[in-house]
C-alpha cells in the first residue's frame, strides 16, 4: 500500500475535510519507518517516548535534543512519502522562543523532518507563533503533556472537570490561531476530544482521545509488543515480537552451544 506522493500538512487538512481517517505511528529508526510507510501509515512521529521505549529511561525527561536528532535522521531516511514529525524534547523549546525556532529548524535542516511537535501549556502561544513565523509546520500537543506531568499531578487523563475541558477547547483554538497545522490530544475523554475536533478547523490526532479525532496514533513498541513494562489503556498490541525475538535469540544461542551453527553453507571455502 505505497503512498503515492509526499504527505504534508495540506494533505492532512484535505483528509479532515473529506472525513477520511488517517493514522500516525511513533517510530524511532530506519527499518521501522520504512515498514510503516510501506504499510501506508501517513504520518510518523519521532516521539520523545524514545526515552522510555528505546533508551530505557523511566520517563521522557532525560532524552536530549542530540539523541532525538540522531533518530529523526534515521526515520527520515526510511519514511518514504510518509510525513515525519519530530518531537521537541524537554528544554529544547521552553527556554526561549529563539531556542525553540533554532532547534525546530535543526530538525528540518539536519534531520530532514517535515514538521515539529511541542507539548503546549497555557503560555505556549508565543512559541507556536514563533515557530510558525519561521516557516516551520508546527503541531500542538495538548491534554496529557508528559514533560510537565509533575505540574499536572502525574500521568493522568486530562479535561475531566468542566473547567479543564473548557480550557482545553480554548487552548486548541488558541494554538490553531497561533499557526498550528494540527492538534494532538493525549489521554483526553472522547466527548471532550470530539468537541475540540468540531471547534477547530485543523485535523486532530488522538493518542488516547477516542474515535472522533481525525487521526489515530499509537506507539510502535506497543503495537509490536516490544515495550514490556506496561500497555496504556488506549493502546493495542497487534503482535508479540518480544516473544519471537527471545525465541530466535535462544535458538541461535543453542545452535552455537550444540555446534549447529555455523553450518557448511555459512563458511567461505
Ligand atoms: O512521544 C510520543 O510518542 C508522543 C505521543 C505519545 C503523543 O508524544
Amino acid at each position: 500500500m505505497t503512498i503515492e506522493k509526499k504527505i504534508g500538512p495540506m494533505d492532512l487538512s484535505t483528509f479532515k475535510s473529506k472525513g477520511q481517517k488517517f493514522s500516525m505511528l511513533s517510530v524511532y529508526d530506519y527499518p521501522t519507518a520504512k515498514l510503516a510507510s510501506e504499510a501506508g501509515i501517513e504520518t510518523l512521529l519521532v516521539g520523545d517516548s524514545l526515552a522510555m521505549t528505546v533508551l530505557g529511561h523511566p520517563d521522557t525527561i532525560s532524552v536530549t535534543f542530540e539523541e532525538m536528532l540522531h533518530h529523526v535522521k534515521a526515520v527520515s531516511r526510511g519514511a518514504g512519502n510518509s510525513m515525519v514529525v519530530a518531537d521537541m524534547p524537554f528544554l529544547s523549546y521552553q527556554t526561549s522562543t529563539r531556542d525553540a525556532v533554532k532547534n525546530a529548524g535543526k530538525f528540518l535542516k539536519e534531520g530532514r523532518a517535515d514538521a515539529v511537535k511541542i507539548e503546549c501549556g497555557r503560555n505556549s502561544f508565543k512559541t507556536v507563533r514563533a515557530i510558525y513565523d519561521a516557516g516551520i509546520p508546527i503541531m500542538a500537543h495538548i491534554g496529557l503533556t508528559p514533560q510537565s506531568s509533575g505540574q499536572l499531578g502525574g500521568m493522568r487523563v486530562q479535561g475531566k472537570s468542566v473547567n479543564n475541558a473548557l480550557r482545553m477547547i480554548d487552548d486548541a483554538k488558541l494554538f490553531e490561531e497561533a499557526g498550528a497545522f494540527s492538534i494532538l490530544m493525549e489521554c483526553v475523554p472522547s466527548d471532550i476530544a470530539k468537541l475540540v475536533s468540531q471547534e477547530v478547523s485543523v485535523p486532530t490526532i488522538s493518542y488516547g482521545a477516542g474515535p472522533h479525532c481525525d487521526c489515530q496514533g499509537l506507539v510502535s513498541s506497543d503495537v509490536l509488543g516490544l515495550f514490556q513494562p506496561f500497555l496504556p489503556k488506549f493502546s493495542r498490541r497487534y503482535t508479540d515480537l518480544s516473544k519471537q525475538i527471545r525465541e530466535a535469540f535462544k535458538s541461535y544461542h543453542e545452535d552455537v552451544v550444540s555446534q549447529q551453527f555455523p553450518a557448511e553453507e555459512n563458511c567461505y571455502p
